[in-house]
């Protein structure tokens, strides 16, 4: 369990490629970035380009919430991901489109992207779109996406992209927020050989809603939809009007780039507003550093561009480091769940980064899967979402690395922007279930339940950040308040990530998983994170759910909702509850031990592989009425079947 089992020293292999190769040189280079940050910024700034330099490096207070980076500095991010390459790399791949059919995969130039975004920048502007509007982005994972969004980060226009999974109420909330007058849409999404009618959605979402002038919709499959006259226009023919040049809008480093909505615990999404400058130098250094990139990688992360994942490390970190970046159309398990290795052996990715959710997912389908692939491209494997249990960690290192290449366990969230606490290649020695160390220019600490700091090397409790780095969300889009609310007022003084962690005898950091995750057992604290990994560790089981509910005795009693492995027989659901109680006693101890132990077909996941526990946790107390909202789960019939399994064990 967490206090890695095992250490996997640092590959010569690893080592003889990456910018850092010990400790030493990670701690060196750390010093300097926290000693004197201003210092280590304004160097570091200077691997983008600026029109203009800023006046000053950083400028803030996390007890006020207010944060600037590189003021009086002007830049455009599209000229930085794309302009900048042209003489260099024009003809190199920027993005490789792996469609859903493999057989479709696309390469898109420097060049050609540079003329398709230009193009997109001038239908924008042709439609009235200026510097400051907001334009709503509901697109599947094809060029088309990418190319919105970097137009308009030329014109300045601020995109809002939601995941093309989210249901017409979601988008209209989103619109009404962020107030945008556009919406961009495909007819057809494919996924996994299924159609999705996006633009049907658009309709619904948008329908009666006066701000949206304009919905833009890109032809992805040939089927015809429905377009209202003087509002929708087709993208291609929009497009063909248009001159493959557009100047580059110059921003203000603090100008915002794009907002991004993500749920918290209470109320409404909240629309994360991140910024130009300091957003872009911090996407761009992460990600170099974080996945070890070299000129003439091929980098892939396989993440959809509808999370703040996908826009800073499929699109904007990648791009401005001039890398060959994978789109990923598809699911991985379509056409079967050997699908990311045919698409590593098929491009020889050499980075490559995605969930646990999705590791576990294809890891319990079996070996058999991987074996038949090359993977010898395969350097550095990237993990991102939720704490890796060791089991999917050892399966991701030995059966997809071969013992050969490291991973890097990536923690950071919609709000971070990019990565905060990570190993680096060549730094870390490699401890299953360890996202380790801060990044350069982060500095987190622990604090106690009275936001006492913990100083001691080793520590458990809340983890929060003491100080401002460039690339973090500088507010809620029209909601500052809330903000300052939900991030800087509990600890003030400090960035309340909403996580627990606990920081090992090396300083070495373990994310425990949300606090309102935390169930309080007989007085004992534990993590919900720490008793599924253990749970995931037997044989049988592929993936688990834990969550507190009322217990006469103990306060809060554990459940276990666990999923079983397709090889693990049909073992009777005593069996299983054994299984799974011997293993977390042994594992973490008694005080652990699920209560209740459900066998399930499925868990109620969001469409980025969150498990909802919140259903859960009312399925639990027999609320089945009372779910809420589950229009936003991957698949909510997999609701009704755990409602009957709670239901057959009463
Ligand atoms: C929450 C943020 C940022 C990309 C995707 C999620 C959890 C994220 C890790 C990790 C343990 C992780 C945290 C965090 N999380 N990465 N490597 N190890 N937990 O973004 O939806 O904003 O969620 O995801 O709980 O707070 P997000």
């Amino acid at each position: 369990m967490s206090e890695a089992s095992r250490i996997y020293p640092v590959q010569d292999r690893i080592r003889s490629q990456s910018y850092l190769k010990s400790r030493a040189d990670y701690q060196a280079m750390y010093q300097k970035s926290v000693s004197n940050p201003d210092e280590f910024w304004r160097e570091q700034a200077m691997r983008i380009s600026w029109f203009h330099p800023f006046d000053r490096v950083s400028d803030w207070d996390l007890a006020q919430a207010s944060v600037r980076w590189f003021e009086g500095g002007k830049l455009n991010v599209s000229y930085n991901c794309i302009d900048r390459h042209l003489e260099s790399r024009g003809d190199q791949t920027a993005i490789i489109f792996e469609a859903d059919e493999p057989e479709h995969a696309r390469h898109i130039s420097y060049r050609e992207l540079h003329a398709e975004v230009c193009r997109v920048a001038n239908v924008l502007k042709s439609f009235g779109v200026k510097k400051g509007d907001r334009v709503c982005i509901y697109l599947p994972m094809i060029p088309e996406l990418a190319y919105t969004m970097l137009a308009c980060a030329r014109i300045g226009a601020i995109h809002s992209i939601v995941f093309a999974g989210f249901s017409a109420d979601a988008i209209r909330d989103r619109i009404i927020d962020s107030q945008a007058s556009m919406v961009v849409t495909a007819n057809e999404g494919l996924r996994g050989g299924k159609r999705i009618a996006l633009k049907t959605v658009v309709d619904k979402a948008v329908d009666g809603l006066d701000v949206v002038k304009t919905v833009l919709v890109a032809k992805h499959t040939e089927t015809e939809v429905n377009m209202v006259t003087g509002r929708d226009f087709d993208m291609a023919e929009e497009k063909a009007r248009q001159r493959p040049t557009c100047p580059p809008e110059w921003m203000d480093a603090e100008d915002p780039l794009f907002i991004l909505y993500t749920s918290g615990s209470t109320g409404k999404p909240k629309g994360l507003m991140h910024t130009t400058g300091g957003y872009l130098v911090y996407a761009s250094l992460t990600h170099q550093y974080v996945f070890d990139v070299h000129p003439g990688d091929i980098y892939c992360c396989a993440a959809d561009i509808g999370w703040v994942t996908g826009h800073t490390y499929i699109i904007y970190g990648p791009l401005t480091n001039g890398t060959t970046t994978i789109m990923f159309e598809s699911v991985p398990t379509y056409p079967h769940a050997g699908r990311y290795w045919d698409m590593v052996q098929r491009h020889k990715v050499n980075i490559f980064y995605t969930a646990p959710t999705a590791i576990r997912a294809i890891a319990r389908e079996g070996n058999q899967w991987v074996a038949p692939y090359d993977l010898s491209s395969l350097r550095i494997l990237g993990t991102v979402g939720e704490p890796i249990n060791p089991e999917a960690w050892e399966w991701y290192y030995q059966v997809v690395g071969k013992s050969q290449c490291t991973i890097v366990d990536t923690w950071w969230q919609t709000e971070t922007g990019g990565i905060l606490i990570t190993p680096l290649p060549g730094v870390n020695d490699l401890k299953p279930g360890a996202a380790t160390l801060p990044f350069f220019g982060v500095q987190p600490c622990v604090v106690d339940q009275d936001g006492q700091e913990i100083t001691t090397t080793e520590a458990k409790g809340y983890l929060c950040m003491k100080a401002a780095w460039p690339g973090m969300a500088r507010t809620v889009y029209g909601d500052h308040e809330r903000f300052k609310q939900t991030y800087f007022s509990q600890y003030p003084g400090l960035y309340f990530t909403g996580d627990g962690c606990t920081r090992d005898r090396d300083g070495d950091y373990w994310i425990t998983g949300r606090v309102d995750d935390v169930i309080n057992v007989s007085g004992h604290r534990l993590g919900t994170a720490e008793i599924e990994s253990s749970i995931n560790a037997h044989e049988w089981i592929a993936e688990s759910a834990v969550i507190g509910y009322p217990h006469e005795i103990k306060g809060t009693g554990i459940l276990a909702f666990v999923i079983l492995n397709a090889d693990a027989g049909s073992p009777s659901d005593a069996d299983v509850s054994n299984a799974v109680r011997g293993q977390v006693s042994s594992d973490i101890g008694k005080i652990a031990r699920p209560d209740m132990v459900l066998v399930c077909p499925g868990l109620p996941k969001t469409r980025s592989g969150k498990i909802m526990r919140r259903i859960l946790r009312k399925i639990s107390i027999g609320a089945y009425d009372d779910l809420g909202n589950v229009t936003t789960l991957a698949d909510p019939s997999v609701v009704d079947q755990i409602i009957q399994v709670h239901k057959n064990h009463k």
